[in-house]
């Protein structure tokens, strides 16, 4: 997800001096508590876990109740970045560390969410349902997005999107000064 590398180079940077506005971390809350939590994790719970757990998936233990979890966790992130992003001046230091704790911890737990939904849930989903109960899923995904987000928000959102990579490229470490290639960030 390219946002996520662009939320990364602009938590870098700022650790590197650069100075932070606010109104670029209320953009990326906005990406994500809309893009990631209104709409892709809303269809999970909404349709997705829904599903899977009439069919005998836990939602307590198990990978449904992982991700479950993760979404909750994904969310108090985002409501830091938020609360950060909504306040006025410079950013102190506290709230500095703030942001690089926060949105450190949401990349990759973000990063890992994303691959175990794919590798992992969404493949046994298609184990455990029949073709034409995928068939009715898919259908209320997209009616999901058609009612809950629309076309203009899905529009906007892509936009949105766009600007914050534009703005804030993904980090590149500096080559000349890299000493230790296992610890620079490239991987
Ligand atoms: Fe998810």
């Amino acid at each position: 997800m390219y946002v996520l590398s662009s939320l990364e180079g602009f938590v870098a940077r700022m650790q590197q001096g650069e100075e932070v506005e606010r109104a670029t971390i209320r953009r990326y809350a906005e990406f994500f508590a809309n893009f990631a939590d209104r709409c892709h994790h809303g269809k999970e719970e909404d349709i997705l876990f829904k599903t899977m757990t009439e069919h005998g998936f836990s939602n307590r233990v198990g990978p449904v109740a992982v991700m479950i979890h993760e979404h909750t966790q994904g969310r108090a992130h985002v409501r830091v970045l938020a609360e950060l992003g909504s306040r006025d001046g410079e950013l102190s230091d506290e709230e500095c560390d703030a942001l690089a704790e926060h949105a450190g911890a949401y990349v990759p737990m973000l990063r890992n969410h994303i691959a175990k939904e794919d590798n992992i849930l969404y493949p046994m989903a298609e184990r455990a349902l029949t073709p034409p109960e995928l068939a009715a899923m898919t259908e209320q995904f997209e009616r999901f997005e058609r009612d809950e987000m629309g076309r203009d928000e899905h529009h906007r959102l892509h936009e949105l999107a766009n600007l914050l990579v534009a703005e804030q490229p993904p980090f590149v470490p500096d080559q000349e000064a890299c000493e230790t290639c296992h610890a620079c960030g490239m991987f």
